[in-house]
């Protein structure tokens, strides 16, 4: 069995060379890799660079949350850098700086919606108008309109971006958790098959992975499980 392309595995290890070793580990098992702002710190773009060099997709989980020239100047050094996804807000300035940025490029601009730590308490204190669920679906048709080419989901938010954005926009789905494994601190998970079924394009799965005993073992499982979807 090889890399399925659609299942990415967050490189959430506290060094570089951690992050390195589980990439060897992992071998031909894995393909596409998210790193986060955790390695950023740490020599993050250097993995970033050797991970192409390997043949690897490379995701930054960086979050990009600034004036439009600012994100607008970042965004066009890591399309240089020959990076494959960039999460930014989901706010108007910030996508249209992060798509204006990416241009032709190989790129892909995904919007964080809403993050899923956020409550509808929150929001209200923070003084949105709107629950989580309206903010997600109207970040998610904004997203539309900016022209960027995904968002990240919750499984149980997939479908709804699915049905709105139609059949190439990407969605990206986080809180994946087979059967059997723990759920870590992912309340609202689904598992790899139920996340594809409710419209997921790719499904970040780490913990379940990497802090396996075999975490090639483990890659394997999961991309069987999602085989059939
Ligand atoms: O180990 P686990 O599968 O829980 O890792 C999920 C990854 O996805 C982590 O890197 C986490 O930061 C990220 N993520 C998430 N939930 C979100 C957005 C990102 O779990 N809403």
């Amino acid at each position: 069995m090889t890399a399925d392309s659609r299942l990415i595995v967050p490189l959430d290890l506290p060094t570089v060379d951690e992050a390195r070793d589980m990439v060897e580990r992992l071998g031909d098992a894995v393909s596409f890799y998210k790193i986060g702002l955790e390695l950023l710190a740490t020599g993050g773009m250097g993995l970033a660079a050797e991970l192409k060099a390997q043949g690897k997709s490379v995701f930054l989980d960086w979050k990009l949350h600034d004036i439009g020239a600012t994100v607008e100047r970042s965004a066009r050094v890591l399309a240089q850098a020959g990076c494959d996804l960039l999460t930014v807000h989901a706010e108007p300035q910030v996508m249209r700086a992060a798509v204006l940025a990416r241009g032709g490029s190989d790129l892909k601009i995904l919007a964080v919606t809403v993050l899923t730590s956020l409550t509808d308490a929150d929001l209200n204190e923070m003084g949105y108008a709107f629950g989580a669920r309206d903010l997600v679906e109207r970040r998610i048709r904004q997203a539309l309109d900016c022209g960027v080419d995904g968002v990240v989901s919750s499984p149980h938010e997939a479908a709804l971006a699915r049905e709105i954005a139609g059949p190439d926009f990407l969605v990206v789905t986080p809180g994946v958790r087979p059967f059997w494994s723990a759920k870590n601190d992912q309340a609202r998970a689904a598992t790899p098959e139920a996340a594809l079924r409710a419209g997921a394009s790719h499904l970040v799965c780490g913990r379940p992975i990497t802090a396996a005993n075999d975490p090639r073992e483990a890659a394997l499982k999961v991309i069987a499980e999602m085989a059939g979807v």
